[in-house]
C-alpha cells in the first residue's frame, strides 16, 4: 500500500529509483513520482527536481526519460489512493509552498483535517486533496521556527525539524524527506508502517519493502516505531523520537528476493497457479517426512511447549488470508479438537471478545504488512500482558509468505509457508500454501494432544503426500475448461458460490477472486443458507457455482443445488464425476478425495475460472483496480 524507495550514495538516483519502484509498484500503482537533488558546483544549496505521473510507473519513467532527474540523492513513491483522487496533483512527492523541500509518504496522517486547517489559517496554500501534503509544510514550519535565529541550513536542522512533526502526527506513516538546502542528507521516520533502510557500499536504499533491495544489498537495518534516520554520504545516525541517539547493528536478509518473471505464461496469476503443485511437494516433503511410527508426524520448527496447554485458538487474518483461516479453524477444531474462531482482523483490534484462558492467537497474512493484521496482534498481545495473569498469558504465531516481514520480527513464532514471490495481486498460490500450514498444525495439534488415533494422523499424512502428484494435472484440465467456459460469462454480472463445512470459506475465496479481477458482483453462501435469501437473486442469467464433494454434507449440497436449478440459474458443479452430479450444466471435476483434503482441490476450478472470465474481458489481471498487494493502512 504505496511504496517509498530512497536512496543516497554516488551513483545516479534516479535508475536506482525507478528500479526499486518498479518492484515495489505491487504496493499500489494509482500513479508514481520521484524527487532528486541535484548538488551545484557554484553553491552550498542543491536543485530540486520532482516528477510525477498519473497512472502506472511506465508513465513515470517516460517522464524521466524526457526530462531528466538528475543527482546522487533522491525520493520516489508510487501510490495506492487514500486521500484524494489517482490524480497527478494528489501523486508523490508532496513539496512545500518554496517547492525545495519534498516528501514522500506511506501510510494515513489521521489528524490531517486540523493540521492542514491550521496551515491554512496561516496562509498556507494547498494543492492536492492529500492527507501527506501537511507533511512537507509542517516541516518547512519548524525549519523557519528553527532558523529564527539566523542558524545556517544544514541536515541537523532537517532532522531536528522533521523529528518535531512526527510527533505532530497522528496514524500511521514511513516518509521520506529532502531538501534543496542541504543537498547531501535524506532523513526518514517510520510509525506503524514499514522502513527499511539497505546498506549498500558507499550508498544507502531505504524501502518499504525487501523486494525494492534485490541485486542491492543483503544488510538491512530495519527502523522500529517512533525511530528517525539521517543518512547522508557519511553514514546513518539513527534516533528515537525523544531525539535519543540508537545504536543497532544492521542484520541479513534471510529471504532471497528473485526477481519474478512470468515465463511462458500470459501473466503472472496463471504462473503462479501452475506453480502450486511443485509449492505443494516442497511443503510436503519439508513438513511431512514419512518418519518412524512414533516420530513427529509434522516437521515444524516449534518444541513441545509450543503446543503445550493451548486451550483455544483465535485467528487473526484478512480477506484471502482469512478465508485459509477458516479452512484452518475447520481442521483445528474438527480433526484436532482445539476450540477456534476465526476475526476480521480490523474488527478484533476495536471489538475484541472477552479472554479466553490458554489461548494460541494466530496471525495470518501473506505479505505480512497487512496493518489491520498487525495491529490487531499488538492490540491482543498489549491486553493480555496487561491483564497479568499465567492464564491468560499472551501466546502468538505468525503464518506468512514473508519471513523477512514485519510480522516476522513482530510475533515470537513464525510459519513461513515457502510459497515464493507472489507478484499477481490476487493471492493463489499463497493461500495454497496457508492451507497446507494449517493442514500441518492440525496435525500436529492433533497429535501432541492425542486427539487422533496414530491411524487417522496417518491416513491424513499420506493423502496429503499424495496430493501435490495429482494437482499438476488437474491445473491443466481446468485450465483448458475454464478458457472454455469464460466467454459464457462475458455479459454476467452477478455469480453466486456454495459450499458447506469445509468447504464454505472455498465458495467466498471463489467470490472474492471473481470480484477482484473481473469485477463482476459475486457472493459465496454457506449452500444451507441461500433459501434463506440469497434465492431471491435468482435468475436464468445468475450462473451458481457450486461446490460438492462427497462427505458428511454431500447430498444437502446436491439439494441445494437443485433449488437453484429450479429458479432457471445454470449450474456449474465443483465435483467428482459420476451419476449424482449429473444434475450440473456444466461439470468442473475434481478428484474424488476425502472430504478432509477437498479444499486442497476445489480451489483450483475457483482461481481459474476467475483467471480466464477476467483475462477473457482484457482486464489487467495481475494489477487489478483499486487493489494493492500489501495493504499496510487500517
Ligand atoms: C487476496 O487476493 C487479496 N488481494 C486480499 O484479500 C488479501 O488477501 C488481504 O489484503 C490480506 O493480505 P495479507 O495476506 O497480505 O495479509
Amino acid at each position: 500500500m504505496c511504496g517509498i524507495v530512497a536512496v543516497i550514495g554516488s551513483r545516479p538516483a534516479a535508475p536506482l529509483l525507478l528500479e526499486g519502484l518498479k518492484r515495489l509498484e505491487y504496493r499500489g500503482y494509482d500513479s508514481a513520482g520521484l524527487a532528486t537533488i541535484k548538488s551545484s558546483s557554484k553553491s552550498s544549496k542543491g536543485f530540486l527536481r520532482c516528477l510525477r505521473a498519473n497512472g502506472k510507473l511506465a508513465n513515470l519513467m517516460n517522464l524521466v526519460d524526457e526530462k531528466g532527474a538528475p543527482g546522487y540523492l533522491g525520493i520516489g513513491h508510487t501510490r495506492w489512493a487514500t486521500h484524494g483522487k489517482p490524480e497527478e496533483r494528489n501523486a508523490h512527492p508532496h513539496r512545500d509552498s518554496s517547492g525545495g523541500l519534498a516528501v514522500v509518504q506511506n501510510g494515513i496522517v489521521e489528524n490531517h483535517i486540523s493540521l492542514r486547517k491550521s496551515l491554512e489559517e496561516e496562509g498556507v496554500h494547498f494543492v492536492s486533496d492529500t492527507d501527506t501534503e501537511v507533511i512537507p509544510h509542517l516541516i518547512s514550519r519548524e525549519l523557519c521556527l528553527l532558523r529564527s535565529d539566523g542558524q545556517p541550513a544544514n541536515s541537523a536542522l532537517l532532522l531536528e525539524a522533521v523529528r518535531k512533526v512526527s510527533l505532530q502526527l497522528k496514524g500511521a506513516y514511513a516518509l521520506a524527506v529532502l531538501w534543496e538546502e542541504v543537498p547531501d542528507a535524506l532523513v526518514v521516520a517510520k510509525k506503524q508502517a514499514p522502513l527499511l533502510i539497505g546498506l549498500g557500499e558507499g550508498e544507502f536504499l531505504c524501502a518499504s519493502d525487501t523486494p525494492a533491495l534485490a541485486g542491492f544489498t543483503r544488510t538491512i537495518l530495519p527502523l522500529e516505531d517512533g525511530e528517525i534516520a539521517l543518512l547522508s554520504p557519511l553514514g546513518i545516525e539513527l534516533f528515537d523520537s525523544g531525539g535519543n541517539r540508537q545504536q543497532r547493528s544492521p542484520s541479513l536478509l534471510k529471504s532471497q528476493e528473485d526477481e519474478a518473471t512470468k515465463r511462458h505464461f500470459r501473466h503472472f496469476m496463471l504462473k503462479e497457479i501452475y506453480e502450486q503443485s511443485e509449492i505443494a511437494s516442497l511443503w510436503v516433503d519439508r513438513h511431512l517426512p514419512l518418519g518412524l511410527p512414533g516420530e513427529d508426524p509434522v516437521a515444524f520448527p516449534f518444541r513441545d511447549s509450543f503446543y503445550k496447554g493451548v486451550e483455544n485458538i483465535q485467528i487473526l487474518a484478512c480477506g484471502t488470508s482469512r478465508h485459509a483461516a477458516m479452512v484452518g479453524a475447520y481442521l483445528l477444531e474438527q480433526f484436532a479438537g482445539i476450540p477456534t474462531t476465526v476475526f476480521y482482523a480490523s474488527e478484533f483490534r476495536y471489538a475484541p471478545p472477552p479472554l479466553t484462558p490458554n489461548t494460541l492467537t494466530i496471525g495470518v497474512t501473506q505479505s505480512g504488512e497487512t496493518a489491520d493484521t498487525l495491529s490487531a496482534l499488538i492490540m491482543e498481545d498489549q491486553r493480555r500482558k496487561l491483564h497479568g495473569g499465567a492464564l491468560f498469558a499472551s501466546k502468538q504465531l505468525g503464518i506468512t509468505n514473508r519471513i523477512d516481514s514485519s510480522i516476522a520480527r513482530q510475533v515470537p513464532y513464525i510459519l513461513d509457508i515457502g510459497a515464493g514471490l507472489e507478484v499477481g495481486v490476487a493471492a493463489t498460490k499463497t493461500f495454497l500454501g496457508q492451507l497446507l500450514t494449517f493442514y500441518g498444525l492440525a496435525i500436529a495439534f492433533a497429535s501432541k494432544r492425542k486427539n487422533r488415533s496414530t491411524h487417522d494422523l496417518i491416513t491424513l499424512r499420506d493423502e496429503l503426500r499424495c496430493f501435490p502428484s495429482q494437482l499438476h494435472a488437474l491445473i491443466r484440465q481446468h485450465d483448458e475448461i475454464a478458457a472454455n467456459l469464460a466467454p459464457s460469462f462475458s455479459d454476467t454480472q452477478n455469480v453466486i458460490f456454495l459450499g458447506r463445512g469445509i468447504n464454505y470459506p472455498i465458495a467466498l475465496e471463489g467470490a472474492l477472486k471473481l470480484k477482484e479481477i473481473s469485477y463482476i458482483h459475486a457472493e459465496g453462501y454457506p449452500a444451507g443458507e441461500m433459501k434463506h435469501g440469497p434465492i431471491a437473486m435468482l435468475e436464468k442469467y445468475v450462473p451458481v457455482i457450486s461446490i460438492a464433494t462427497p462427505g458428511l454434507v454431500f447430498e444437502k449440497v446436491l439439494s441445494n443445488a437443485q433449488e437453484a436449478k429450479a429458479r432457471d440459474a445454470k449450474l456449474i458443479g465443483v465435483a467428482p464425476e459420476g451419476p449424482v452430479t449429473e444434475i450440473f450444466d456444466v461439470l468442473m471435476p475434481i478428484p474424488e478425495v476425502s472430504e478432509w483434503i477437498s479444499p486442497l482441490f476445489s480451489v483450483i476450478p475457483m482461481q481459474l475460472l476467475s483467471y480466464h472470465i477476467a483475462a477473457n474481458r482484457g482486464l489487467d489481471v495481475d494489477q487489478p483496480r483499486n487493489l494493492a498487494k500489501s495493504v499496510t493502512v487500517e
